[in-house]
């Protein structure tokens, strides 16, 4: 499900602003009816009709990208720094599946259908996604215990983490630790480990779901194919049966 006025942008017949005119105005029918609510959800199979004329559906693209460190997960920057979007050669107006920080690299979703990217993000659909962080110093079994079974992020208890430490050097005093968790809270997995006195140094996001960054350099991007975008819509799907 999208909502109306996000339809009629992406299918480029006009801006998003004056798609939300056209629908107070009366100008917009959905399967034959007038409708005047902003925000109204349709789904792919809706007829919808702008002045008249229904609308073309865009066909849907989804990439997976390698993020580069120095990159913002956005559509666009106010500061006009690079963007995920600027290093995709597309003509369709995609936009990443959750966020990245900006010193974060790894893998990242972008696609044009926002029915994929709500299920994808939506917590309840447990989609792992596996970073491996670079942390200061070394996670006693206490610490990652609590890891694992949820520390408060911005006043609310995480949902359980898969955690594993891969490697501990001490003469740098620093950690290689591998985290899976299915929420994408803003900062999340930096604020996990300051939530257990350990700084974050370096962090990528190595896997979402079964899709890794084989083949994939920094920078790079591919087209998932037919099957893995069938296949991720199941696994969120499935989740959210139950
Ligand atoms: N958690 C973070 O702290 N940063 C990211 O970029 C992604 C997850």
């Amino acid at each position: 499900m999208e909502r109306l006025q996000k339809v009629i942008a992406n299918s480029g017949v006009t801006s998003r602003r004056k798609a939300e005119e056209l629908i107070l105005n009366g100008k917009v029918k959905v399967n034959g009816k007038v409708v005047l609510t902003l925000g109204t959800q349709v789904e792919s199979s809706d007829l919808i009709e702008v002045n008249g004329v229904t609308i073309a559906k865009e066909d849907k693209v989804y990439y997976l990208l390698n993020k580069p460190r120095e990159v913002i997960a956005a559509v666009s920057d106010d500061k006009g720094r690079k963007t995920v979007v600027d290093l995709i050669k597309e003509d369709k107006r995609i936009y990443p599946v959750g966020r990245l920080d900006y010193d974060t690299t790894g893998a990242i979703i972008l696609t044009n259908d926002g029915e994929f990217a709500n299920l994808l993000m939506h917590p309840k659909n447990e989609i792992d996604k596996c970073y491996v962080a670079k942390i200061e110093g070394m996670l006693n079994p206490k610490e990652l215990m609590t890891l694992k079974k949820g520390v408060l992020v911005d006043g609310v208890k995480t949902r359980n983490a898969r955690v594993k430490v891969r490697k501990t050097d001490k003469e740098t005093n620093t950690s290689i630790v591998e985290i899976t968790i299915h929420e994408g809270k803003n900062h999340q997995v930096k604020k996990m480990f300051e939530a257990v006195n350990h700084q974050v140094l370096k962090l990528k996001r190595e896997r979402i779901a079964f899709l890794d960054l084989t083949g994939l350099k920094s920078g790079e991007y591919r087209k998932l194919n037919h099957k893995e975008v069938t296949t991720l819509y199941a696994l969120a799907k499935n989740k959210e049966k139950k």
